[in-house]
Formats: structure tokens, sequence, C-alpha cells
């Protein structure tokens, strides 16, 4: 059995990143800008976007935080998105979700100008991924391509089931292990809450990738011998052994499932990382304008 080391991986994709930054600087050009609002104070959330904020900062970006309160109209949440629009000196912005129940999550990220869409959330750039149009791919999809890539990792011709089907993570995840790619090629069964007899699936997977969010869900019987496992969980539980009162689950009951794999990704330090790392490589296309001209 062999880990994958996103942490690994995402710093030397950011080191490269930042080499590239520099180049950039000395030539004349403006630092790459990121932008992130953040609602409320949703403690996943804020650990996620420090780190994003962080690794502006080891990459050489600029980065501004926008902080809205958990009772901000809609109204003035689109307001905000609308000013990062129009800023010129901002590359890319993210919209960190979830929002709170009253704010329509379609209308923010439909109004997220597609250009600026480093998440690539927007139905514009989901449509032109599904059809192999420049576009920005989502993070934590693009994030695990590059993870079996730099684990060269075969893909053609392999069985691959996603486990969850979420516009963030399943679904593209599912397009982009099916088409006609270097990074592709692979048979892909997408499951979902509604699946019946789920280990039949799983059991016939010579990668997995789970992404439902319920901690140590995958269990060694559901997973074949030799398989590769990538864990998208990131469930925060409650633990007296960590400082901050809160660690880390993933989806994969990693302690059994482990011994049976290939490969596989821990929680944390496997996929959390490289979604990082794919936002940051994102929002250097942006600044380059090599997606939308
Ligand atoms: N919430 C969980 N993952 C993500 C992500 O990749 N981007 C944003 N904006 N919010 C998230």
């Amino acid at each position: 059995m062999q880990l994958i080391d996103g942490k690994k991986i995402s710093l030397q994709l950011q080191e490269t990143i930042a080499k590239e930054v520099e180049q950039m600087v000395a030539s004349g050009a403006k630092k790459p800008h990121l932008a992130a609002i953040l609602v409320g104070n949703d403690g996943g959330s804020e650990t996620y976007v420090a780190s994003k904020i962080k690794a502006c900062e080891r990459v050489g970006f600029n980065s501004t935080l926008i902080r809205l309160p958990d009772n901000v109209t809609e109204e003035n949440l689109l307001k905000a998105v609308h000013d990062l629009n129009n800023n010129h000196d901002v590359d890319g912005f993210i919209v960190q979700l979830p929002l709170p129940r009253h704010i329509n999550e379609h209308n923010i990220i439909e109004a997220v100008k597609p250009s600026k869409d480093v998440d690539g959330f927007h139905p514009i750039n989901v449509g032109r991924m599904v059809l192999n149009l420049p576009c920005y791919v989502s993070a934590t999809p693009y994030g695990i391509v590059h993870l079996l890539s730099a684990y060269k990792i075969e893909t053609s011709g392999k069985h691959c089931v996603v486990i969850g089907r979420s516009h963030i993570v399943g679904s593209p995840m599912s397009i982009l292990l099916a088409k006609n790619t270097a990074l592709g090629n692979c048979t892909v069964t997408l499951c979902h809450s509604k699946t019946k007899d789920l280990s039949s699936h799983t059991l016939k997977a010579d990668i997995i990738i789970c992404a439902l969010g319920i901690p140590e869900f995958l269990k060694a019987d559901m997973v074949k011998e030799g398989a590769v496992v990538i864990d998208v969980g990131t469930t925060r539980v409650v633990s007296a052994e960590s400082k901050t009162g809160f660690k880390l689950k993933g989806d994969v009951k990693f302690d059994v499932v482990a011994p049976k794999c290939s490969y596989i990704t821990p929680v944390p330090g496997g996929v959390g990382p490289m979604t990082i790392a794919s936002l940051i490589q994102n929002t250097l296309l942006a600044a380059k304008k090599e997606i939308y001209k």
C-alpha cells in the first residue's frame, strides 16, 4: 500500500507557481489577486478560507477576504459579487460554500463573472468542462486528477466508482474521469444515496472516489484487493485530542481499508491540500487570461 501525499504534491505545485509569479512580477506584471467572500463564521469554512489565503501568501499572490455577517441579505451578497466582478485588480474570486439557508446558492454562483469564477462552479464553466472547452475546472476534482497523475496511476480502461453526486465534487469528477483524455478514459459508475447494493459496485472498482460526507462510510468489505481509494470526506468531529477541539474525519475507515489498497489518500493531508493548489492554479490562469482572453 502506498500513501498518496497530497500535502507534498500540493506544495510542489505551489512552489512551481511561486517561481512563475516571481518571473511575471520581475517582468513588470502585477501580482495575481484572489478574493474570497466568507459569509458568517462556520468553523470549517473559516479554516478552509484561512488555508486559501495562506496559500496566496506562499505563492506571492495578493489576496482579499471579504467577511459578511450570517444574516446578510441575498441582495447585499449579490452586490459584493458584482463589486468583485467589476474590480479590475481582482483576477478571480470565490464565495465560500455552504451559504446560510436564506440565500439561494445558485443565484450567487450565477452572478459570478465566468472569467473570474476560479472555483469553476458557474454553469458556463461546468458546461465548457463537459464539452472539453477551455474553462476553470472545479478545484477538488481537478486536484484529484492531478494526484492520480503525480502518482502515475493508470486510469485508461479502469473501472472507477464515484460515491456522491454533489455539484462540486461527485458530478464533475465522474465527467472528468470518463473523458477521452490522458487522465480519463475510465468506465465510470456514479453511485449515490439511492444506489441499491452499493458494495456490488465498489467491489468491482479499480478506483473508488468517496465523496459523500459520511465519516468512515467505506469499509474493508466494500473494497477489492489492490484498489486505489481517494477519500474526499472532511467531516469535522469533536476531539479532545486536538488543540482546536476538532479533527477531520474522512469517508473511508482508513485503518481497515488501507491494507487492501494499492494507493490511498489520508485525511487530512490527501485531497484537501490539492483543492487549494488547484484554486491557486486557476487563479494564475485567470491572471494570465489563458481561459477567457
Ligand atoms: N466549500 C467546500 N468546498 C468548497 C470549494 O471548493 N469552494 C467553495 N467556494 N466552497 C467550498
